[in-house]
C-alpha cells in the first residue's frame, strides 16, 4: 500500500478526479453522444436541404423577369417587363414608369349614399337606386360662407369630356377620373385599369357610356377598357359636426350590405374668401393593402386637387385651370426573388438543438443520485461544495463546446442565421441560456430520484417547449395586439424565452438576406420591436436565482447527498460562534447514569474502557465511540424510536469488529452516525481523536466505506473507479498507480484484463469485490462494511475474506453481517446488537463459551415415539432443556457439566435396541445458537417489563 502520510484533498485534486471521472463516463455514454452530436447536425443539413430546394424553385423562369430571343437562334435574349407575365412582372426592372391619370376614390355602386329611415336629411337619392347601382356618388360640403360654398361645388365636378385619341391620357386630366378598385403598395400598374372594374368619369349631367383603349405596360399593346359614366352629387350641410355625424352614421348603421352609406369625400371651406383658401377634407383612410400597411395615399392628392381648381377657377375665371396631369411610381431595379428559409425555421429547429442538452445534463445529475453514487463520493471525501463547483464547471464546459460546434458547422455551411447575425450577441445570447439551463438542471434534478422518469420528461420538455415555442407562443409574439406585459410573463418560461430571442435572430437575419445587408446588431437592441433585450435580462436574472435556490434545495431536500441539512443550515456558522458549547463535547461525566435495563457484565465494561480512554489523547485509538444514541422522533402519534440506546465501543488499529444482530436493530443506524449520513441524537463518537460531530469532512480522508448495495458507475471499468477514488483520497501519480495495481491484484480483478472491463459486465462477486477494493483504496485506517458478502458464492465469499483479512493489519474494520461464518473467520470481536443496544461483545471464542456451556442432541424418530426420547434424555441430564420439537425431530439442550459425551453414545446404542432411531446427532454450541440465545433472551425481557 501507499505511503499513509498524504493529507486531505485539495479542492483542485477533488477537481482533477472529478473532471477526470465525467470525461470518461461521457466519452463511454456512446449513443448519448452521437445523437447529441448528430442531431444539430442533421438539422442544420436539412436546413441547407431545404434552402437548397427553395432556391432551386425561385431560380425557374417563372419566378424571374421574362425574357425572350431577339433571333432565330436564341443568341441573345432581352428581358424585361413587356416580356413577361403578369407573376414575372414583378420582378422585372422598371426603367421609365408609365404616367397614369390620377384618380379619385369612389364607393361601389351597391353602398353609394342614398336615403334610408336613418338618415336625417332628405336631399339625398332615393334608396332604389342602390338596387339598380345608378346612385350617384356625393360629396357633401359645409364651411363659413354657404354661398361662396355652393359655387365652389359646383366647380368640383370638370367639364364634359372631348376625348384625343392620339393622347389619350393628356385629354384625360381635363376630366374627373373615378375608381373603386383597390390602390395597391406600388403604382407601376394602375388598378383602375388592371382590375377589371369600370372606370367612372365623374360629371354633373351624364352622357352616354363609352369604351377607350388603354395602353397595357406589361403586354405592351393596348387594350379596351370600359369607361362610365357617373353623376357627382354636391350636398350643403350647416355644420362640420352635421358633416361628421352623417359620414359616420352612414357607415356605423350599415350592418347589412345594402345600407352602408360611403361618400366620395366631403370638404369644410371654413373660413375660405376672396383672400384665404382654408379647406378641410374627409377621407377614407381604410385602404390598406395585403400587408396591412398604412393606406395608401395615392387617391388623395386628386380631391385635394379639385377643391384648389374649383377655387381658382371661381376667383380667376373659367379659363384659370390647376392641372393634375399624372402620377406615376418611382423608377425600380429589377429584384431576385430570395427566401433565407433557415432563418424563419431556425427559431423551431434550433430550440430543439440547444434545449436537447437539458436531459443530457438532468439524467446525468439524475443518474448519480439514483445510484446513491454521490454519497459514496463524499463519503470518500469529496464535499458538496467542489462536487457542485466541478459539475457545473464541466456541464458549461461541455455545453460550451457544443454549441461552438454547432454555431461553427452552421457558419461554415453557410447558413444565414449564423453568419449574418453579430457573433457577440450570438455568444452573450447563448452563453447566458446555456448557464440558466445548466442552473434549471441542478434545480429540477433535486426533485427527480430516478433516471427514467428524469429523461423521459427532460425529452418532453425539449419537443414541447420547441413545439409550444413555434405554434404558441410564436403567434402571440407576432400578433401586434397582444399585450407586450403577457409576452414577458410567457417569456418566463425559459424554454420561450431561448424561443424568443432564436426567433428574433432568425427575424433579423431574414429581413438581412432579403435586404442584403447585416442582421442583429448591438444597435438593434434598442429597436422597439427587438425582444432580445427582454429575454437577456429575463435568462439573466433567472439564472442569478435559479442557481441559489437548486443549491439550497439540493443541502435541503437531500435526495442526492444523504445528509439532510437542516431548512437554515446557512445560519449553522452563526449559531457555532455565537454559543461555543454548543457542540463541544462534554468529556466529564455525571455520575448519575440510570439504566432501565441491567447491562450485562461485558458491555459496562466495555463502558469503562472507553470512559477511560476518553480522558487519556484519543489519537491512540482508531474508533472510540461514547455512548452515542440516536433517537427518531415520532411521527403520526407513534412514540419515539430508539435506535440506537447510548452505545460504547473502543476499537484499536489492526482490529476487526463485528456486528451481529437482527433486522432492525439498529445496525444501519449505527453505520450511518458513523460515516456521517446521519448525525447521532446525543454522545459522540472520535475517529483517529477527530469528533465525528465537527470533523467529518477530514475523518473522510482516512475513512472507507463498502456499502451494502453495489455503487458503481456502469460504464466505468474496475480500474476507472479505483483511480477516481484514489485520487479523492489524494494519491497521486506513481503512488496511485501502483496502489491501484496492488488493489486489482488483492480483490483477484487484475488477471485477464477484468479491471479493464466496465463494471456493468460484471458478476455480482465481482462488483462486491470491486467495492471492497474501493473502500480500501488509499489506506483508509478506518473501514466500514456493511455485510460485504451478501449474494457471494462460496469461492468468492473465501476470496473475499482472505481480502479483508489481510486489510485488517493496519486498520480498525467495523463490519455488519449476517453469515455467522463470517463473523468467525473475520473478527477478532463480537458485538451482538438487539434492540438498540449492545447485548455482549467479546471475541467468538468467550461468547461461545460464555453463552454456549451445553450440547445440542437432536434425534430423529417416528412421532409415537418421543416420549421415549425425552427419558432418554431426562436419564441422562434431568436439567435438559427441549427447544425444537416437529413431528418426530427434537432437538435438546444439554448442560456440558452434567454429561459425558461418552454417556451419550453409550446410551444411543442402548437406545437403538429399543425403538428405532432415524437420525441422530450431538453438536457444540454454534455462534448461531448463541446469537438466537442472546436476541432471544432479550425480547423475553422486554415482554417481561
Ligand atoms: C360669402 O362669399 C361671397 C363671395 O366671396 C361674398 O360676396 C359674401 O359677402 C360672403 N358672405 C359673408 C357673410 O361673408
Ligand atoms: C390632340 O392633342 C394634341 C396635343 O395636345 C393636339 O395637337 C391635337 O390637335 C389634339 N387633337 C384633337 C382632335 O383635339
Ligand atoms: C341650415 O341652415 C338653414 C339656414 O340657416 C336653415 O334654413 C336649415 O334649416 C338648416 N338646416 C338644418 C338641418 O339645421
Ligand atoms: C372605407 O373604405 C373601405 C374599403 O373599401 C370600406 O369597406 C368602408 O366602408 C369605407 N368607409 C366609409 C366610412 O366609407
Ligand atoms: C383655417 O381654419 C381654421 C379653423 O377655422 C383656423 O383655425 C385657421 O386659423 C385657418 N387658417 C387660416 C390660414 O386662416
Amino acid at each position: 500500500m501507499a505511503d499513509s502520510s498524504h493529507g486531505p484533498a485539495s479542492f483542485m485534486v477533488q477537481a482533477n478526479a472529478l473532471l477526470r471521472k465525467n470525461l470518461t463516463f461521457q466519452k463511454r455514454n456512446l449513443r448519448t453522444n452521437i445523437r447529441l452530436i448528430a442531431f444539430p447536425f442533421f438539422l442544420c443539413l436539412l436546413l441547407v436541404l431545404i434552402q437548397h430546394l427553395v432556391d432551386n424553385e425561385l431560380d425557374k423562369p417563372k419566378n424571374k423577369c421574362g425574357c425572350s430571343c431577339v433571333d432565330t437562334r436564341c443568341e441573345t435574349k432581352v428581358c424585361g417587363i413587356e416580356y413577361s407575365t403578369l407573376d414575372q412582372a414583378f420582378t422585372c426592372p422598371v426603367p421609365h414608369p408609365v404616367n397614369w391619370p390620377p384618380f379619385l376614390q369612389i364607393p361601389a355602386p351597391e353602398f353609394r349614399a342614398s336615403r334610408t329611415d336613418f338618415t336625417p336629411f332628405l336631399d339625398l337619392p332615393d334608396d332604389s337606386c342602390k338596387m339598380t347601382g345608378s346612385c350617384p356618388v356625393t360629396i357633401i360640403l359645409t364651411g363659413g360662407n354657404q354661398s361662396l360654398g355652393q359655387s365652389l361645388a359646383g366647380n368640383l365636378f370638370m367639364g364634359a369630356f372631348s376625348p384625343n385619341s392620339s393622347h389619350i391620357f393628356s385629354s384625360l386630366t381635363s376630366v374627373l377620373l373615378g375608381s373603386y378598385s383597390e390602390p395597391k403598395i406600388t403604382n407601376f400598374l394602375e388598378p383602375a385599369f388592371f382590375s377589371g372594374l369600370p372606370v367612372y368619369i365623374i360629371q354633373p349631367q351624364c352622357a352616354p357610356n363609352f369604351s377607350l383603349s388603354v395602353p397595357d405596360p406589361i403586354a405592351s399593346e393596348t387594350r379596351q377598357q370600359e369607361v362610365r359614366c357617373v353623376q357627382g352629387l354636391h350636398l350643403w350641410r350647416n355644420s362640420s359636426s352635421e358633416v361628421n355625424d352623417e359620414l359616420y352614421k352612414g357607415y356605423q348603421q350599415g350592418n347589412s350590405e345594402r345600407k352602408i352609406n360611403e361618400f366620395v369625400a366631403a370638404y369644410d371651406f371654413l373660413d375660405t374668401n376672396e383672400h384665404n383658401f382654408n379647406v378641410s377634407i374627409w377621407y377614407n383612410s381604410t385602404y390598406k393593402n395585403d400587408n396591412g400597411n398604412p393606406p395608401n395615399l395615392v387617391r388623395v392628392p386628386r380631391s385635394v386637387n379639385m377643391a384648389s381648381n374649383a377655387y381658382l377657377q371661381f376667383f380667376r375665371g373659367a379659363g384659370t385651370k390647376m392641372l393634375f396631369e399624372f402620377v406615376k411610381e418611382m423608377p425600380k431595379p429589377g429584384i431576385k426573388l430570395s427566401l433565407d428559409f433557415s432563418s424563419l425555421l431556425s427559431a423551431l429547429f434550433f430550440t430543439w438543438v440547444i434545449l436537447q442538452l437539458f436531459p443530457v445534463i438532468l439524467t446525468s445529475l439524475v443518474y448519480e443520485k439514483e445510484r446513491n453514487l454521490r454519497i459514496m463520493m463524499k463519503m470518500h471525501g469529496l464535499g458538496d461544495d467542489p462536487y457542485w463547483m466541478i459539475s457545473y464547471a464541466y456541464f458549461l464546459f461541455i455545453s460550451l463546446t457544443y454549441m461552438l460546434v454547432f454555431v461553427m458547422f452552421g457558419s461554415l455551411i453557410g447558413i444565414k442565421f449564423f453568419t449574418l447575425n453579430d457573433y457577440s450577441i450570438q455568444f452573450v445570447f447563448y452563453f447566458i441560456y446555456i448557464n440558466l439551463q445548466i442552473s434549471l438542471a441542478f434545480l429540477v434534478a433535486t426533485v427527480f430520484s430516478k433516471v427514467k422518469t428524469a429523461s423521459v420528461i427532460g425529452y418532453i420538455c425539449v419537443f414541447g417547449s420547441g413545439l409550444l415555442g413555434r405554434f404558441l407562443f410564436h403567434f402571440f409574439v407576432e400578433d401586434a395586439s397582444f399585450p407586450r406585459g403577457w409576452i414577458i410573463v410567457m417569456e418566463l418560461y425559459p424554454g420561450f424565452s431561448l424561443y424568443r430571442g432564436l426567433y428574433e435572430f432568425g427575424q433579423y437575419s431574414f429581413l438581412g438576406s432579403y435586404m442584403g445587408i447585416d442582421g442583429m446588431q448591438w444597435k438593434d437592441l434598442s429597436d422597439s420591436t427587438n425582444g432580445m433585450e427582454e429575454v437577456l435580462i429575463i435568462m439573466f436574472v433567472e439564472w442569478m436565482v435559479v442557481l441559489p435556490v437548486a443549491y439550497y434545495l439540493d443541502q435541503v431536500l437531500a435526495l442526492g447527498s444523504g445528509v439532510r441539512k437542516h431548512p437554515l443550515f446557512f445560519m449553522e456558522k452563526f449559531w457555532k460562534k455565537r454559543s461555543p458549547s454548543f457542540r463541544r463535547p462534554s468529556l466529564r461525566r455525571q455520575g448519575s447514569r440510570v439504566f432501565v435495563q441491567m447491562e450485562k457484565a461485558d458491555v459496562s465494561q466495555e463502558r469503562e474502557k472507553v470512559e477511560q480512554l476518553l480522558l487519556e489523547p484519543r489519537v491512540n485509538h482508531a474508533i472510540i465511540c461514547d455512548n452515542i444514541k440516536k433517537v427518531y422522533p415520532g411521527k403520526d402519534g407513534n412514540p419515539e424510536k430508539f435506535a440506537v440506546r447510548g452505545l460504547s465501543l473502543s476499537l484499536p488499529r489492526g482490529e476487526c469488529f463485528g456486528i451481529l444482530g437482527p433486522n432492525g436493530a439498529g445496525k444501519t443506524s449505527f453505520i450511518n452516525m458513523m460515516i456521517g449520513l446521519i448525525t447521532p441524537t446525543s454522545g459522540t463518537a472520535f475517529v483517529q481523536g477527530l469528533d465525528i460531530r465537527t470533523d467529518m469532512d477530514k475523518i473522510y480522508t482516512s475513512m472507507g466505506v463498502c456499502p451494502q448495495h453495489d455503487l458503481l458507475w456502469e460504464t466505468l471499468t474496475g480500474r476507472e473507479h479505483l483511480l477516481f477514488y484514489g485520487r479523492l483520497k489524494n494519491l497521486k501519480g506513481a503512488a496511485l498507480t501502483q496502489a491501484v495495481e496492488e488493489s486489482l491484484k488483492s480483490v483477484n480483478l487484475f488477471h485477464g484484463g477484468v479491471g479493464d472491463k466496465q463494471s456493468g459486465k460484471y458478476s455480482g462477486g465481482m462488483k462486491r469485490r470491486l467495492n471492497v477494493a474501493i473502500s480500501l483504496i488509499g489506506d483508509p485506517k478506518v473501514v466500514y462494511m456493511d455485510e460485504p458478502s451478501t449474494g457471494l458464492d462460496p469461492a468468492s465469499r473465501n476470496n473475499l475474506w482472505n481480502v479483508v483479512k489481510r486489510a485488517k493489519q493496519d486498520r480498525a474494520i467495523i463490519l455488519t453481517t449476517h453469515s455467522m461464518e463470517e463473523a468467525e473467520v473475520l473478527c477478532d470481536r463480537l458485538g451482538i446488537f438487539v434492540d438498540g443496544n449492545l447485548q455482549c461483545i467479546g471475541n467468538p471464542k468467550e461468547l461461545k463459551a460464555r453463552y454456549g456451556g451445553s450440547y445440542v442432541f437432536t434425534m430423529t424418530t417416528s412421532s409415537n415415539q418421543e416420549d421415549d426420547v425425552e427419558n432418554l434424555v431426562r436419564s441422562l441430564s434431568p436439567n435438559a432443556n427441549k427447544i425444537y420439537h416437529i413431528s418426530g425431530t427434537q432437538k435438546f439442550e444439554i448442560p456440558k457439566q452434567e454429561v459425558k459425551i461418552a454417556d451419550v453414545f453409550q446410551a444411543v446404542e442402548n437406545a437403538k435396541k429399543m425403538f428405532t432411531i432415524h437420525a441422530w446427532g450431538l453438536a457444540d454450541t454454534t455462534l448461531e445458537d448463541v446469537f438466537i440465545k442472546v436476541a432471544q433472551g432479550v425480547q423475553a425481557l422486554n415482554v417481561l417489563s
